[in-house]
């Protein structure tokens, strides 16, 4: 594929088939994604790979967690409200993912089957966690995972795996550590989902918003 039909091919996948991604093949995209840059050549990401039935038992964990309502208390809170000007950004993607679900707005039963679906990862068969140690400068740091994670999806997206960045993944770090034995000085800055993506399932082919390039950019000349 060229790059920049990969770049732009790549998009949030929120279904997936079942088949299992090769432990060679995650090994590779880890491998090649190791060329992106960092500060001062740090490379200081870390990352769990998850799979097979440690994934099912996280999954358990994290609709017990939904079922309870319990606190959602990540190492890097979510932003929990937006001024206008993005709140409308924010709002579109619901839309858009409950519309091409034919999920409508009152339907509180299939809202909740979907959030059911988002925690458990959308049926993806791989869930990756990048850490940070707690030794290292926080948003430096977090500037060289993200980064990284962007390297990481495009490679994927490069060789017909799908990904979604998953914030959902990391509210409850206390399971994380638990399962998957996270020791207390590491931070887990974010997670997503890989797999293999339901390419006809229509809430992976929504069309997607950006905004104008002149709503972002100041020329000086
Ligand atoms: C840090 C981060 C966390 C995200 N968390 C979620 C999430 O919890 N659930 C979800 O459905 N999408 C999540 N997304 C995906 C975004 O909604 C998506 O990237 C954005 O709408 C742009 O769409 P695209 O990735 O298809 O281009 C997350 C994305 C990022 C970068």
């Amino acid at each position: 594929m060229e790059f920049l039909e990969v770049f732009k091919g790549r998009r949030s996948i929120r279904s997936y088939k079942p088949d299992p991604v090769p432990r060679a093949v995650i090994d590779e995209i880890l491998a090649e994604a190791r060329w992106c840059p960092s500060w001062n050549n740090t490379q200081l990401w870390e990352v769990v790979v998850v799979q097979g039935d440690a994934l099912e038992k996280f999954k358990s964990g994290q609709l017990e967690k939904l079922a309870s309502q319990a606190p959602s208390e990540p190492h890097i809170p979510t932003p929990e409200k937006f001024p206008p000007k993005w709140h409308q950004r924010v709002m579109q993607v619901g839309i858009s993912c409950l519309k091409a679900k034919g999920i409508g707005k009152e339907d509180h039963e299939k809202k909740n089957q979907y959030f059911q679906e988002m925690f458990t990862l959308f049926g993806a068969p791989v869930m990756l966690l990048f850490l940070l140690d707690e030794e290292l400068n926080l948003p430096y740091g977090m500037m060289d995972i993200g980064i990284f994670m962007t390297g990481v999806s495009l490679i994927a997206t490069a060789k017909g795996l799908g990904t979604l960045f998953l914030s959902t993944v990391i509210r409850y770090p206390d399971l994380l550590r638990t399962l998957f034995a996270i020791p207390e000085n590491k931070k887990v800055v974010m997670g997503f989902a890989m797999g293999y993506p339901v390419e006809s399932d229509p809430i992976n082919r929504f069309e997607r918003q950006r905004i104008a390039v002149e709503d972002f950019v100041t020329w000086m000349e």
